[in-house]
């Protein structure tokens, strides 16, 4: 069984290597040399952990070959996966299906007979139906499947929730598309992972309602957040107590600066969007995006409001990406948050293991640290917004004694009460009690 991934992004390139892994021969395709050139020497093009090691075994096994000639890798393809970007448009929030709609037409032009073609991207309700009779009108006569196979992969884990998942989502239109797949996971359902095989139309619902639930859940939780800061409690305790009911569950209830990344906020627009299109109007998830919009300003505004109390002229942010383990900074809360810190008359000096590169590009006026204690010198307000590591483990005291003001906003809730004695410090974080505001 041959394999052709077309896209390597985040969710092509990640499935390209792991199919490989499952030991299928796989090509990936890219129309950026640059990428494909990067990758033919090795080189992963994103940061992703384990998937060096994987790509590295792979490659040389010659399970896994990169290039940019889509029309000969198709060819000789009996499974073809389309992992193109569909990036929101700008203005109604939809979902821009320009790159599926390329490479399905380059893929009609040169696939054989009976080839399986699987859109992986994350594409609304219709695309796959879609896409069908646009392949058929290309090649009529000429028979293919059509199958939507949606990911659940999270940036940071995505090795291993692909080598992993909870579940895998199949929406077929024939037979041979289902047998296909069936045969690609065939190493995973060895590990008893449950394969939902069903409609088109079924499993591209399933890929946006999952995630325009779990930012619900995320939205839902930093909403409790604000209702602890006003009534003196604290939304760990309360997630804690609330996800112990099977019911509603214990993940996603962390409680921070508003979700951000490639898929959340892209997600539930184009979502709500096609509520708005189909007349079925989606409007808890339409509220999802605006509370989300607002409370990266919100948590913007409690700093700057701080920063007047106290004269404060200068904040460290300890992490851009929107979450740890990832060098993605795509809609990550700090790129709402520092421009508005910068209106404000603020000078920002910043720190992020991995991100910093991506964060030149689209920050600018920014000093730039080797490290958070670099980054806190002289600081009066420090600002940690995403929960890497390295910021879990900050010797406090040296911290405070670094900074020239006392004030960490700590937005991942990452510290306790025990973590700041002695330390002089007034910590502000999310839905907790204040500690060490002198009385
Ligand atoms: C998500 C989905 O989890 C994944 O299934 C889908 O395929 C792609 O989108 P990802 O974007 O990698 O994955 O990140 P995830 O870990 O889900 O976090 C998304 C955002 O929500 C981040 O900004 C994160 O900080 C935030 N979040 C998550 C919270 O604020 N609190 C939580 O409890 C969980």
């Amino acid at each position: 069984m041959k394999i052709a991934m077309i896209g390597t992004g985040y969710v092509g390139l990640v499935s390209g290597v792991c199919f490989a892994e499952f030991g299928f021969q796989v090509t990936c395709v890219d129309k950026n040399p640059a990428i494909i050139e990067r990758l033919q020497a090795g080189e992963v093009t994103i940061f992703e952990p384990g998937l060096d090691d994987l790509l590295d075994r792979n490659a040389k096994d010659g399970r896994l070959v990169f290039t940019t000639d889509l029309a000969t890798t198709v060819a000789d393809a009996d499974v073809i996966f389309i992992a193109v970007g569909t990036p929101s448009r700008r203005g109604d929030g939809e979902a821009d299906l320009q790159y599926i709609h390329a490479a399905a037409d380059e893929i009609a032009a040169a696939m054989k007979p009976d080839a399986v073609i699987v859109i992986k991207s994350t594409v609304v309700v219709g695309t796959n139906a879609d896409v069908r009779a646009r392949i058929a009108k290309a090649r009529p006569g000429v028979a293919f499947s059509m199958v939507s196979n949606p990911e659940f992969l999270r940036e940071g884990s995505a090795v291993e929730d692909f080598l992993r998942p909870d579940r895998v989502v199949v929406g077929v239109h024939d037979e041979a598309g289902a047998i296909a797949m069936r045969r690609v996971y065939r190493p995973l359902y060895l590990r008893e992972t449950p394969m939902i095989v069903t409609t088109l139309e079924n499993a591209e619902i399933i890929k946006y309602a999952a995630n325009a639930f779990l930012a619900m859940k995320v939205t839902f939780i930093n909403e409790v957040a604000d209702l602890c800061e006003k009534a003196g409690g604290n939304v760990q305790d309360v997630a804690r107590a609330i996800g112990m009911d099977n019911r509603i569950g214990s993940k996603f209830l962390h409680a921070g600066p508003g979700f951000g990344g490639s898929c959340f906020p892209k997600d539930t627009r184009a979502y709500a969007a096609t509520g708005r299109k189909l007349d079925a109007p989606q409007t808890l998830i339409e509220q999802v995006v605006s509370i989300n919009e607002q409370r990266k300003r919100s948590m913007a505004e409690r700093v700057i409001e701080a920063a007047q109390k106290h004269g404060v002229k200068s904040v460290a942010v300890l992490g851009i990406a929107f979450k740890p383990n990832t060098d993605d900074i795509r809609e990550s809360p700090a790129l709402d948050i520092i421009p508005l810190l910068q209106k404000a008359g603020l000078t920002v000096r910043a720190h992020d293991p991995e991100a910093r590169t991506a964060a030149e590009q689209v920050l600018s006026g920014v000093n730039w640290c080797k490290s958070a204690y670099e980054a806190v010198e002289g600081a009066g307000i420090t600002l940690l917004l995403t929960e890497w590591n390295v910021y879990r483990a900050l010797d406090l005291k040296r911290v405070a004694s670094l900074m020239d003001g006392n004030i960490l906003f700590d937005l991942r809730n990452v510290y306790s009460g025990q973590d700041l004695d002695g330390t002089g410090l007034e910590y502000h974080s999310v839905g907790r009690p204040l500690i060490g505001r002198p009385s």
